[in-house]
């Protein structure tokens, strides 16, 4: 059967194929709020497989900020899986893309997602990790204050960087941080020093979408019509010069000033662990580099 790859701009057709599959593994149906909000983005692409008109394949890609491109949404119709129709969406999905880097989730358990993107050129860099922190943390003992005097070989050289291969995790998506990067992170005050923690920021929002609640940075935000908003979302990624959670307590509560605190690190994280919070780990991040540039 001729199985065609295109890309489309039927939105209804991959949540078609989405609801068929609500009950099996790695259907996430969270992607459909998710994709209708994200399509009105410039750079946001939907790619559709299809086999006498039907729509059995989907993926989606998006540019993102600091030159990142991210791809999600992939799924494959039951009865047409190993034919080569999810390689050949992941192809798509990547060639659309002009950047550097792109960066897509696979949950680890996963593995015939995990083997297609491998096979496909993706490297797994880390198992997310996140904390959620609403009230401040050991009041009595912090005494770090905050400051925004940070080199570019300081973040280099810090426990957690060479871990993440300087990706981290800002308005949901995975952002690698390179000297440029760090540079115009800097000048924005989204690099804070308390200590010996360094502090990659990002001021976010949640964002109710339908009934469900995302988290969105201000670049996308502002691109982004009819969503309400809700809370101020302070992301957090935290690399450290010395493993001293106490400068970590300190600068969490420092931005719980701001609003609600979302630590974003990895699994196996020395000092966050050393905390009194509860954490959730998540998906691998995978990496992609395009050799071109
Ligand atoms: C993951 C998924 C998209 C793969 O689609 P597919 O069309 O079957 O993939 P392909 O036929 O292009 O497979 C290409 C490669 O992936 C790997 N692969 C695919 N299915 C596999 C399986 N069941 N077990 C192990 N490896 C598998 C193989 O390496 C395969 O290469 P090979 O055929 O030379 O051995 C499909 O299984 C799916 O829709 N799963 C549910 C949704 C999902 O997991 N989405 C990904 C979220 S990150």
């Amino acid at each position: 059967m001729n199985i065609a790859v295109k890309e489309s701009r039927d939105i209804d057709k991959v949540v078609r194929l989405f609801e068929q599959h609500k009950d099996s593994p790695f259907t996430y149906l969270t992607n459909i709020p998710l994709v209708k909000i994200l399509s009105q983005l410039e750079s946001f692409k939907i790619f559709v497989a299809e086999a006498d008109g039907e729509t059995v394949g989907c993926i989606y890609s998006l540019s993102y900020i600091y030159d990142c491109g991210y791809i999600g949404g992939l799924l494959v119709h039951k009865d047409f899986r190993s034919k080569g129709v999810g390689g050949r969406l992941l192809g798509a999905a990547l060639n659309s893309l002009n950047t550097r880097h792109v960066y897509l989730l696979v949950e680890e358990k996963n593995i015939a997602a995990l083997r297609l993107v491998e096979k496909t050129g993706f490297k797994s860099i880390y198992k997310g990790c996140r904390y959620i922190v609403s009230t401040p943390l050991n009041r009595a003992s912090l005494s770090q204050g905050i400051t925004s005097g940070c080199e570019w070989l300081h973040l280099k050289e810090s426990i957690g960087f060479k871990e993440r291969n300087g990706v981290v995790n800002i308005g949901h998506y995975p952002v690698k941080i390179m000297e440029k990067t760090f540079e115009e992170l800097r000048a924005n005050n989204k690099i804070l020093r308390c200590g010996s923690v360094i502090g990659v920021i990002e001021y976010s929002y949640e964002v109710t979408v339908g009934d469900r609640l995302y988290t969105f940075n201000d670049h996308i935000v502002r691109k982004l019509c009819g969503i309400g908003l809700a809370r101020r979302i302070v992301e957090l990624n935290p690399f450290y010069l010395e493993p001293r959670p106490l400068d970590l307590a300190s600068m969490i509560n420092h931005l719980l000033s701001i609003g609600e605190v979302y630590v974003k690190t990895y699994d196996g994280d020395p000092v966050a662990s050393k905390l009194p919070l509860t954490g959730r780990t998540g998906a691998l991040i995978m990496e992609y580099e395009k050799k071109a540039f």
